[in-house]
């Protein structure tokens, strides 16, 4: 390894330190945000796709604080419905939404070697295409960041169950926060419709779970939630890397110098 690659992880593990976090598995959701707002004030933030988890977080979150801070991920390949849910809740709840946008020099480095559709070539172009357009932009909204909130559920995919409440997040070197981690799918629903809460169109056509549109599709009835994304791939490797573990999966590749 490279001496001063070397050098910077030593810097690294030895400057940040993991704090010692409480064991909130029996806390509400409610109760869990609550905690987060207390304990990390304004660095704590939401990491919102606009999925049905999300939306109920950000509901939660709204009748807790005036000023949430949220954040999302514009990849630039998202289903024009997803620009529409976000619209609806950014004026509902009169909240503002940074949205994070990728770079465009590396974005065009990459489409100019690899093409608009690199991802159904190979696993190692999908990695890229997800490091380029979500990655580097999420370590970029986290580095400003102590602790960051998502909408995760344990029984949405063998990669997130053992998932807790409140954990250290080893790959980004911050706490994480998944409140809804024990809600069923149903929960989520019931919380939606309840409170009337604006939601992505394509759930009604099939769409359980969605990601950007050309890696997303519907899926027919008996299918698993998450068997419309990246629909090519096995279970195993189905994590874009915002929420993979680095030790299970294989590294993201930059792309490469034209
Ligand atoms: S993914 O890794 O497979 O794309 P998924 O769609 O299940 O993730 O969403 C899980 C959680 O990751 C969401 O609840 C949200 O916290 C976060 N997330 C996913 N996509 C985005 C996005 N585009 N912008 C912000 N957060 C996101
Ligand atoms: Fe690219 Fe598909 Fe990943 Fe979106 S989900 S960043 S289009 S590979």
């Amino acid at each position: 390894m490279d001496a001063q690659v070397q050098l910077s992880q030593q810097v690294q593990t030895q400057t940040i330190q993991v704090p010692e976090l409480p064991d909130m598995e029996s806390k509400s959701p409610e109760d869990v945000l609550k905690w987060a707002l207390d304990t990390y004030g304004k660095k704590v933030g939401l990491s919102c796709s606009f999925g049905p988890e999300d939306v109920v977080l950000v509901d939660m979150l709204a009748k807790i604080t005036k000023k949430p801070k949220i954040f999302t991920l514009d990849t630039g390949r998202l289903n024009p419905e997803t620009y529409d849910v976000m619209d609806a809740v950014r004026q509902k709840y009169n909240i503002k939404i940074d949205v994070m946008f990728p770079k465009t020099p590396t974005i065009q480095k990459m489409v100019k070697a690899k093409g608009l559709n690199l991802f159904y070539d190979s696993i190692e172009n999908r990695k890229m295409c997800c490091q380029v357009r979500k990655i580097e932009p999420l370590n970029r909204a986290l580095s400003k960041l102590n602790a960051w909130v998502t909408g995760l559920r344990r029984q949405q995919s063998v990669t997130r169950t053992t998932m807790k409440k409140v954990e250290w997040d080893e790959s980004h070197k911050i706490v994480k926060i998944n409140p809804l981690i024990d809600w069923t799918r149903e929960q989520v629903w019931d919380y939606i419709k309840k409170n009337n809460i604006p939601y992505n169109k394509l759930h009604d056509a099939g769409y359980p779970s969605i990601g950007c549109a050309p890696c997303t599709r519907a899926i027919k009835p008996g299918e698993d939630e998450r068997a419309g994304r990246w629909w090519w791939e096995n279970p195993e490797t189905k994590e874009c890397g915002l929420h993979a573990d680095p030790t299970k999966l294989a590294k993201a590749v930059q792309p490469a110098q034209t």
